[in-house]
């Protein structure tokens, strides 16, 4: 196979809307503070019987409906995911759960907020080079878990999501993944993280070692902010250098939804102008890795994005990771 195209997606979100006023009641904060610095307005958060693997499975269903795909005649699935229900992986309980029965290869890929683009790879690297055919791609987050809701620096940022896509093996001329540029960074990690709290505090394990917690999300917002302004236009710019292509050639700039000050400092670098951007930001605060998926699954079935319109999407978080890919739907 010389090409693999885009042939479905879908989304899932939770029901319970959290907004801002909802947080100014539980945080030192307010609707004004939280819109004015981030563009955000609502997310969404589990509740219930809702959790990761459910809202991925729904995506999933959505996405393989679009596509006309059977659950049977997918070859591999790759669950994006930081926040899995097991920390082995879900990949293989959302196969079972669609209802595949061949063992097709099932797999978790971790890479925070860029784990969707570093999922498109994956695929594409499966299918060009494997001989996969149907690949689904699941980018799905839970934050809710693992923010501190008593840390008003963090708890207006996270909501929670599942998209998803499904890629087909074509001709080279067909071909929808047209290009790549990643990166990772662990100097970096300091700025972004939930690590095992032993090893922060530098004790010393004894024998048998205890089960660790985790810490929930620390950040360095500041820190977070001048590397995604610094590293996602160079990040963009390379990806469409390798297509063969400049922003003049792109309908649509879809970034990693983190906040809308990080969008619109992106798309001025890189000039796309406002009604070339994605952004539903607003509605489900920074989904991490459901974030692109989500945001392109409401723009293909609102009419926005069309069939043979080239996409620029990039994903940047912890890790620190980021990467571009561009993209023909
Ligand atoms: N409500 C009211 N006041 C607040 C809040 C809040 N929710 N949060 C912080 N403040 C206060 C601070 O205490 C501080 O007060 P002080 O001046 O009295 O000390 C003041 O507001 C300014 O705080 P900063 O942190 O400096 O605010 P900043 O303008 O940097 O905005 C923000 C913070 C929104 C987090 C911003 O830095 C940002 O968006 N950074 C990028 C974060 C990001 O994208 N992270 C996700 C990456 S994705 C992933 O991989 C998980």
């Amino acid at each position: 196979n010389k090409g693999c195209k885009l042939v479905g997606c879908g989304s899932a979100v939770p029901s319970l809307s959290v907004s801002n006023d909802d947080l100014a009641k539980i945080v030192d904060t307010s609707d004004e503070w939280i819109s004015v610095r981030t563009g955000i307005r609502n997310r969404r958060v589990i509740s219930g019987k809702e959790n990761l693997r459910n809202l991925a499975v729904e995506a999933a269903k959505k996405a393989l409906k679009m596509a006309n795909v059977e659950p049977d005649d997918l070859d591999l699935i790759l669950l994006c995911t930081s926040t899995p229900e097991d920390i082995f992986g879900d990949a293989p309980k959302v196969q079972r759960e669609l209802g595949c029965t061949k063992s097709q290869l099932a797999h978790d890929i971790t890479a925070a907020c860029s784990g969707f683009v570093l999922g498109l790879f994956s695929a594409s690297c499966y299918i060009k080079g494997g001989g996969f055919r149907n690949v689904l791609v699941i980018g799905a987050d839970v934050m809710s878990r693992f923010v501190d809701w008593t840390d008003r620096g963090t708890c207006i940022l996270f909501g929670d999501a599942a998209g998803a896509v499904v890629l087909q093996a074509c001709d080279a001329e067909e071909d929808g993944l047209l290009s790549f540029d990643l990166h990772s960074d662990g100097e970096g990690a300091r700025h972004l993280g939930a690590p095992i709290n032993d090893n922060e505090n530098g004790s010393v394990l004894e024998f048998p070692p205890n089960r660790p917690s985790y810490a929930c999300i620390q950040m360095n917002g500041k820190e977070v902010f001048r590397f995604a302004v610094r590293c996602v236009p160079q990040s963009i710019e390379s990806a469409l250098e390798k297509a063969g292509l400049t922003a003049s050639n792109i309908d649509w700039l879809l970034l990693h939804q983190a906040n809308q000050r990080i969008i619109d400092a992106v798309a001025t670098r890189l000039e796309f102008p406002p009604e070339k951007v994605i952004s539903n930001l607003a509605n489900y605060g920074n989904t991490s890795a459901a974030s692109i998926p989500l945001a392109l699954d409401e723009a293909v079935r609102s009419g926005k994005v069309k069939p043979g319109h080239t996409i620029t999407a990039a994903g940047f978080g912890a890790g620190l990771t980021w990467g571009s890919a561009v993209i023909r739907w």
